[in-house]
């Protein structure tokens, strides 16, 4: 199951919490301890400095045992090292000297340190003062008595750790619902999805939804226009079929009408099949999912190849118009299907010689240019109004339907040819001049493998 964003961010709050208790905790605790060992140096100079006041009026030595006590240790120590009096049984006796409290007393009146005692195993503040006489006076003060005051805010401590913990987890499980909830209610909105992006970052993914909507919105438009137009093409010669075909039947066709309208029953029959197959070429290359269906056979092809064929294919065609036709240039190899690119060829040759004039000129060039192979189709014909050009390659898109019409055009051509030069990545450009003549290029981008 993939998991929950919810989830993972109260987690991570909630792990952030621990972190930052866990980091206060550690830094509180040093703080804590830093204040604990001024507050316990500065007492126990207090003390030493008492001490130190009383001392020249002792009659003995064994006469300091008043100042010290079961907390605090005292010892006077000889300038030497030597000790000269403890109060606390179980310290050991050897030479002082190189104690660092002693050391810096011996030198500048006073020192202090803080260390684990090796003897007794406890950590020991140690504060010591030179006397008048040159001895140094030591007082000393075990850590377990610091110690027991975080003892004493033991229970405290876990207490308030266990409702930081409690707090956090229901603070981080209600922040982010409160975050995911706007992210959830996006997919209720999803027609206006672009007035319902609750943070800034979903922005690219929101846009993204409603650009695929709006391609789909569009899509569907285009094929229920599709529909319409084929449904529309279709009716046409049709009826005209239909009524013909009446005629004979009712017998009000004179026989010598009989023939004429056989035959052109017989034209606009062929017209309905070519509308036909070119629809069905048009599905196959342009199916609903954006695959084509069609099985393109990818092969090495020389475009010159395809250029002479398509020539000599309408060589009488064009002769009928008066139009020449020629193909020139030098080989040209690139991958793609043979029969789809004679398909390509012969459409825009097609539209080459009928929007032509007579004695007017078509020219098929082939090429190798630095950025690609290609194939140009030049005509000398009637040229296309330039608020046209970027639409004749819509289907059913015809710039003059009069004209189009009495050639048989249905104007599905160039949406095939289109088709065909996308399939094979191919990139179409058209220059026109109206009354000049049409030139639409080809050009074969290579791909990169
Ligand atoms: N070489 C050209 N010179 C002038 N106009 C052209 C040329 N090629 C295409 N057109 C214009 O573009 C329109 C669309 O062309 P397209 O080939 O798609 O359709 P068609 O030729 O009308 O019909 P079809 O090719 O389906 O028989 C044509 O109707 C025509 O008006
Ligand atoms: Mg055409």
């Amino acid at each position: 199951m993939k998991q929950s964003m919810e989830e993972k961010i109260s987690y991570r709050l909630l792990i952030i919490g621990l972190l930052s208790m866990l980091v206060t905790a550690i830094v509180c605790t040093a703080m804590f301890h830093r204040a604990l060992t001024k507050q316990v140096l500065h007492d126990l100079s207090i003390n030493a400095k008492d001490i130190a006041a009383a001392y020249p009026l002792l009659p003995e030595l064994s006469d300091l045992s008043q100042f010290g006590g079961e907390d605090i240790r005292l010892t006077l120590i000889a300038s030497d090292g030597t000790v000269l009096y403890e109060n606390q049984a179980g310290e050991g006796l050897e030479n002082h000297l190189s104690r660092p409290e002693i050391q810096s007393a011996l030198d500048s009146g006073e020192g202090w340190d803080e260390r684990t005692s090796a003897s007794m195993g406890y950590n020991t503040y140690y504060y010591a003062i030179r006397l008048e006489d040159g001895n140094v006076l030591r007082v000393a003060l075990d850590a377990q008595d610091i110690s027991s005051n975080y003892n004493d805010m033991l229970p405290m401590i876990v207490i308030s750790c266990i409702v930081i913990l409690a707090l956090s987890a229901v603070l981080s499980i209600l922040l982010t619902r409160r975050l995911v909830r706007p992210i959830e209610s996006m997919a209720d909105n999803l027609d206006d999805i672009s007035n319902h992006v609750p943070y800034r970052e979903l922005e690219p993914f929101a846009r993204a939804i409603q650009i695929d909507q709006q391609s789909r919105k569009s899509s569907e438009r285009l094929r229920r226009e599709f529909t319409a137009n084929v449904s529309h093409e279709l009716k046409t010669p049709l009826t005209s079929i239909s009524g013909y075909a009446e005629l004979i039947q009712t017998g009000m066709a004179k026989p010598d009408d009989v023939k004429d309208f056989a035959a052109k029953i017989r034209k606009e029959s062929s017209r309905l099949l070519i509308l036909i197959g070119d629809i069905i070429k048009l599905s196959e290359l342009d199916s609903a999912d954006g695959e084509p269906q069609v099985a393109a056979h990818f092969e090495q092809v020389d475009l010159m190849d395809v250029a002479k064929e398509c020539v000599s294919d309408l060589q009488l065609t064009a002769q009928k118009s008066y139009v020449t036709i020629l193909a020139q240039g030098s080989s040209a190899l690139v991958q793609a299907d043979r029969g789809l690119l004679v398909e390509l060829c012969t459409n825009l040759c097609d539209n080459a010689i009928r929007y032509n004039r007579a004695g007017g000129k078509v020219t098929v060039i082939v090429e190798n240019n630095p950025e690609g192979a290609s194939l140009t189709v030049q005509d000398t014909g009637i040229g296309i109004p330039a608020k046209h050009q970027q639409r004749v390659f819509e289907r059913f898109y015809r710039v003059d339907k009069s004209r189009s019409k009495a050639t048989g055009g249905t104007g599905l051509g160039l949406a095939i040819v289109k088709h065909i030069a996308m399939l094979h990545g191919a990139k179409l450009t058209l220059e026109s001049e109206e009354g000049k003549g049409t030139t639409i290029r080809v050009l074969f981008v290579p791909r990169k493998t």
